[in-house]
C-alpha cells in the first residue's frame, strides 16, 4: 500500500549553520519515535552532504529542491542529478511552481529532469498545482490533468510507481490560505483516477499524494485524515522543529 509521508521544503532559507542545526533537532525529535508516515527533509544544494552526515537516513530522508535537466557540462551555476544523488540525498523536488513560475520550468524540462532522477535512482517529489485564476475560473482540474499527463505520462508503469505527488494550490502557498480538507480530497481523488486511467488501479491506489500549501500542526490531522491525502509538502512550518513535528505527527 501507499505510503504516508510528511516531507519538508525548506525553499531558500537557512544558512548552512542554521540548516545542519534545525536538520540535527528533527534529527534528535525522531530518535526512538514512532512516526506513521515517512518524514523527509528538502534542503538547499550547499547544505546536502553537510546534513547527510548529521542524520540517520532510516529515519529522515534527505532531498534537494531541484535538479538540472543536463547530465554535466557548461551550464554555469546548475547543480545535476548526479551531484545530488553523490551527497547522500535520495529525494529531489520537481515542478514546485516557484520553479515553474520564475525560472520558466515547463514540462519538457521536467521530463528531462524526471529521467536524470531515476538514472541517479532520486525518488522524485514531483508537485502539480492550478493558480488562483484556474481555481477561479473552474479549470482547475483540466490544468493539473495537462500538468501530469505532460510532465508524467511517458513515464513506464514501473518509473511512475516510484513517483511521490504533491498537489500544491498555488493560491495555498505560503499565503496562510489552505485549501479545505475537502477540496484537497476531491482534487487527490481525481488526480488518483487520472493515474488508474492511464496505469490502472493498483498503481493509483499505491501513489502517495501529498498535498502542500499553508499546511500546519492545526490543520494538518484534518487534512490527514481525507482518504487521498497521504500527507503534506511543507514550506514555511518545516523550518521550525516544533511545527514540523507538530505536522509529523498529525497522523
Ligand atoms: P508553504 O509552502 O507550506 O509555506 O505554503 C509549501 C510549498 O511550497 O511546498
Amino acid at each position: 500500500m501507499r505510503k504516508n509521508i510528511v516531507a519538508g521544503n525548506w525553499k531558500m532559507n537557512t544558512t548552512l549553520q542554521e540548516g545542519v542545526a534545525l536538520a540535527k533537532e528533527v534529527n534528535e525529535a525522531l530518535k526512538g519515535a514512532t512516526p506513521k508516515c515517512d518524514v523527509i527533509i528538502c534542503v538547499p544544494f550547499t547544505h546536502l552532504a553537510s546534513i547527510n552526515a548529521e542524520i540517520d537516513q532510516n529515519k529522515l530522508g534527505l532531498g534537494a529542491e531541484n535538479c538540472a535537466d543536463h547530465k554535466s557540462g557548461a551550464y554555469t551555476g546548475e547543480v545535476s542529478a548526479s551531484m545530488v544523488a553523490s551527497t547522500g540525498a535520495t529525494y529531489v523536488i520537481l515542478g514546485h511552481s516557484e520553479r515553474r513560475q520564475y525560472y520558466g520550468e515547463t514540462s519538457e524540462t521536467l521530463r528531462e529532469k524526471l529521467a536524470l532522477a531515476f538514472e541517479n535512482n532520486l525518488t522524485p517529489i514531483f508537485c502539480i498545482g492550478e493558480v488562483l485564476e484556474e481555481r477561479e475560473n473552474e479549470t482547475h482540474f483540466e490544468v493539473v490533468k495537462k500538468q501530469i499527463e505532460e510532465a508524467l505520462f511517458n513515464l513506464s508503469a514501473e518509473e511512475f510507481g516510484k513517483v511521490i505527488l504533491a498537489y500544491e494550490p498555488v493560491w495555498a502557498i505560503g499565503t496562510g490560505k489552505t485549501a479545505t480538507d475537502d477540496q484537497a480530497q476531491e482534487m487527490h481523488a481525481f488526480i488518483r483516477s487520472v493515474i488508474a486511467e492511464k496505469y490502472g488501479k493498483e498503481v493509483a491506489d499505491n501513489t502517495s499524494i501529498l498535498y502542500g500549501g499553508s499546511c500546519k500542526p492545526s490543520n494538518a490531522a484534518a487534512l490527514f485524515a481525507k482518504p487521498d491525502v497521504d500527507g503534506g509538502l511543507i514550506g514555511g512550518a518545516s523550518l521550525d522543529c516544533a511545527s514540523f513535528m507538530g505536522i509529523v505527527n498529525a497522523f
